[in-house]
């Protein structure tokens, strides 16, 4: 079974075929216009899709060597993300789905990442999901790929977006994960030690918004006051954020008593955050499934995975299918 996978929910436009559970290709083409303005402009990022789907469907294509002909279904992302991206995206979508006369499968970006977990690995059930990405961060217990229950949220702001923030107010780009994670390197993390926010409500959900006031605060009085180093507080930062993560994550799993995990969105690419992880992996001697990397941020191969998911049980969208940015999952 071949599934043709696109994704343009955000700017990302992305293309990748695979065969059975097998990626052939994945084109990924991060949109660079964003930059100078510290985060995603949505006009910008639908425009730009539009100039590139059709090239990167094709380098796709040719990259896995397949004819638009042998293709079984597409499969897309219809939500979350940006109304405008979506749209470019699906209407490719269904004129190729049309065009081919195969079925088209509609696929939420957080399934995606879901089943990025299922790229070169077979993940057990039942299984506790940790979702980190820019938009999300909730732990998932499933049962197995089509049951879940969402036991863990984010209350503010997501892990993501708390690197985001904190790059802004460290005075480093967008997006601000890996260029915290590259200065964080030659810093120490224990040099500002910040408070892990807990959540009264839910003692497995997430905070983030403090942790990024104290370094504002923190950078403000450091600045009045002494010489330090930028880097320090990178590192020290990106701890907080890990340390946060999974705490919760280790409450669960000692809750829960599930030893199968998979960590996967774009924070789950961090080099430190996965080197943390061994720690808990040890402790519970965890079944620990991290992405490889290039199926971390986001791309077209996870969503033409779940696609394969449903296109086996011949769970096929209808060509009316609208995008929705705002699925959520509580
Ligand atoms: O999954 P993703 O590509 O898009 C969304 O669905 O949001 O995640 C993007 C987020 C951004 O906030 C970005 O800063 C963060 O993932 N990110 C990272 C790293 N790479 C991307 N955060 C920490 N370390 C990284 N290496
Ligand atoms: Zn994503």
């Amino acid at each position: 079974m071949i599934v043709l996978g696109i994704e343009t929910s955000c700017d990302e436009t992305s293309c990748s075929i695979i065969k059975n559970n097998k990626v052939l290709s994945n084109v990924v083409k991060t949109q660079k216009i964003h930059q100078s303005f510290g985060g995603v402009v949505p006009d910008l990022a639908s425009k730009d899709h539009e100039k590139k789907i059709t090239i990167i469907v094709n380098e796709a294509l040719n990259k896995a060597n397949i004819e638009l002909s042998s293709i079984n279904g597409i499969a897309v992302t219809y939500g979350a993300g940006l109304l405008g991206s979506l749209i470019v995206g699906l209407n490719f979508a269904k004129g190729l789905a049309l065009g081919l006369n195969i079925p088209l499968i509609g696929i939420s970006h957080l399934e995606g990442h879901l089943s990025s977990g299922f790229i070169n690995n077979t993940p057990n059930f039942p299984s506790l999901s940790l979702i980190v990405s820019g938009g999300h961060t909730q732990i998932w217990k499933l049962d197995d790929i089509n049951n879940f229950k969402v036991i863990s949220n984010t209350v503010d702001d997501a892990a993501g977006e708390a690197f985001d923030k904190g790059a802004r107010i460290l005075g480093l780009g967008y997006p601000g994960g890996p260029e915290i994670e590259k200065i964080a390197k030659i810093g120490d993390p224990f040099k500002y030690k910040f408070t892990i926010p807990e959540v009264k409500k839910n003692k497995f959900d997430f905070s983030f918004s403090g942790l990024k006031t104290s370094l504002l605060y923190l950078k403000n009085n450091l600045d009045k006051k002494e010489k330090y180093l930028i880097e320090d507080l990178a590192a020290s930062y990106q701890h907080a954020i890990v340390e946060s993560l999974l705490s919760k994550l280790d409450r669960a799993i000692s809750t829960y008593q599930i030893f199968n995990i998979m960590i996967v969105g774009g924070v789950s690419a961090n080099k430190y955050f996965r080197n943390y992880a061994l720690k808990i992996q040890k402790q519970y001697n965890l079944n620990l499934i991290f992405p490889d990397f290039e199926y971390c941020t986001d791309n077209a191969a996870m969503i033409a995975m779940a696609g394969y998911f449903k296109l086996k049980k011949k769970d096929f969208s209808d060509l009316s299918i609208e995008p929705n940015p705002n699925i959520i999952y509580k």
